[in-house]
């Protein structure tokens, strides 16, 4: 397995040989953030939601005036949003057009393992096969992407990414912004040539364009009202570190669903794979403005806010959703994510070894609590390595960070958690669920977990 890893990474990757600096200048705010477009199924029969959508490469628009060649769902760079409903199965038909291997992940779902996008059960060119997506989670923002072994960072690099939303009549009843005012927002990077080609080089100088919604820098006209926006980092490698330039924003979810209670904050970070859920009201900049969405320094994107006073029936009522209860937890167990910086190409690793499909590295028991101390190993301040953990199947709980609680942020249902150079996360888990078979842990930097920093999980009775 690491010899794929290796001879992957002769192609892309953040460890291969240099490109020259290139790229595009980008003139921000020159075009409007699409939102993408809700997939309708193509039936409804016997209370199942079917949808078909065929993967397919694409010339895209990033940057205005040139041309992306792009992996597709369906033809858009931000793939159709699925608008599933909590109770009512779904399942999507995806048709391989392209002339490389792919298969999908939906993540933070909870889905049996022959849906779940196993890296090695993959759809060859021409290759079709009906995922069964259940929907018996909460509401949620999730989303799809391509998870095929050792090329999951390439494909999703080139564009095999889109939302999956499961919405529920709990969440409906509390009048949260809904319908034009509940905007997905896929907020990621790439590195351009000048031609708009797609660069993988990790060179320093490089131009790195930031879209939101598959467009770089966008502007996005607003009414004066509130928003939700579902925000997700579908970056290979980066931590957005969003805010509205000092002015406040209310974080009400996060990967697994809404909050207990809204959280006022001025700057909220989310890591590649993380989504979070605000709500921004604009009627205080009505007429006036604009008003930017900042990574840091960098406005990414502009709000165009309209003038005078609209009608807003939408409300973030003072308390949203409990969380499910902890569970007493009976497994302890630790996790550790490496890079071995002394290969050229490196290798990447989980307690110690290289994903290796073949071989379970955690066997958990359906029905037990289980705490993961997920430990960032990477103790040479020459390679300060991110490691954003992921796990399959089940949402978590933060319950430490860095040897002490947890910080605010770590709030909420998650999927998918930051864990910083020699930092280290304590999450707890609770297996309840009906699936067992093999599912994967592994770091959201994909290019890592194309080198190995993946591990299997199995789930027995
Ligand atoms: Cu979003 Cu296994 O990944
Ligand atoms: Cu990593």
């Amino acid at each position: 397995a690491a010899t794929d890893h290796a001879a992957h990474l002769g192609a892309a990757g953040e460890f291969a040989p240099r490109a020259a600096a290139s790229g595009p200048v980008v003139t921000p705010f020159t075009q409007c953030m699409p939102v993408p477009p809700v997939l309708a199924p193509t039936s409804t029969v016997g209370g199942v939601d079917a949808y078909t959508i065929e993967v397919r490469p694409a010339d895209v628009e990033i940057v205005p005036g040139l041309r992306t060649p792009a992996y597709t769902y369906a033809g858009h760079f931000t793939g159709p949003t699925i608008r599933a409903r909590a109770g009512r199965p779904a399942t999507v038909a995806f048709t391989n057009r392209l002339t490389t291997p792919t298969n999908v992940h939906l993540h933070g779902g909870h889905v049996a393992p022959d849906s779940d996008g196993h890296p090695m059960d993959q759809l060859a060119p021409g290759a079709a096969k009906v995922y069964e997506y259940p929907n018996t989670q909460r509401a949620a923002t999730l989303w799809y992407h391509d998870h095929t072994h050792a090329l999951e960072a390439d494909h999703v690099y080139r564009g095999l990414h889109g939302f999956y939303l499961i919405e529920d009549p709990a969440e409906r009843r509390l009048g949260l912004p809904s319908g034009d005012f509940d905007v997905p927002v896929m907020l990621r990077n790439a590195e351009l040539d000048a031609t708009g080609a797609f660069v993988f080089g990790g060179h320093p100088d490089n131009r790195t364009v930031v879209m939101a919604n598959g467009k770089a820098q966008p502007y996005f006209p607003v009414a004066p009202r509130k928003y939700r926006f579902r925000l997700l980092n579908a970056a290979l490698k980066h931590v957005f570190r969003l805010s509205l330039g000092g002015a406040e924003m209310t974080k009400i979810g996060t990967d697994g669903g809404l909050l207990p209670a809204p959280v006022p904050l001025t700057e909220v970070s989310i890591s590649s794979g993380e989504r979070v859920e605000v709500v921004i009201d604009f009627a205080r900049w009505a007429g006036r403005g604009p008003v930017h969405l900042y990574d840091g320094d960098n406005p990414i994107i502009r709000f165009d806010v309209a003038p005078g006073r609209v009608a807003d029936p939408s409300r973030v009522p003072p308390t949203l959703r409990p969380l499910p209860p902890l569970g007493t937890p009976t497994v302890e167990r630790t996790v550790t994510m490496s890079m071995d910086m002394s290969l050229r190409p490196p290798i990447a690793l989980m307690n110690g070894r290289p994903y290796d499909p073949s071989r379970a590295d955690v066997s958990v028991r359906r029905g037990t609590t289980e705490i993961w101390n997920v430990v960032n190993e990477d103790l040479d301040p020459a390679f300060p390595f991110d490691h954003p953990f992921h796990m399959h199947l089940m949402q978590f709980r933060v319950i430490g960070r860095d040897g002490g609680p947890p910080l605010p942020e770590d709030a909420g249902l998650k999927d998918t958690v930051y864990v910083g150079p020699r930092g280290s996360v304590r999450l707890q888990v609770t297996f309840d669920t009906p699936f067992t078979g093999e599912y994967l842990a592994h770091c959201h930097f994909l290019e890592h977990s194309a080198l190995g920093m993946m591990l299997r999980m199995d789930v027995l009775p």
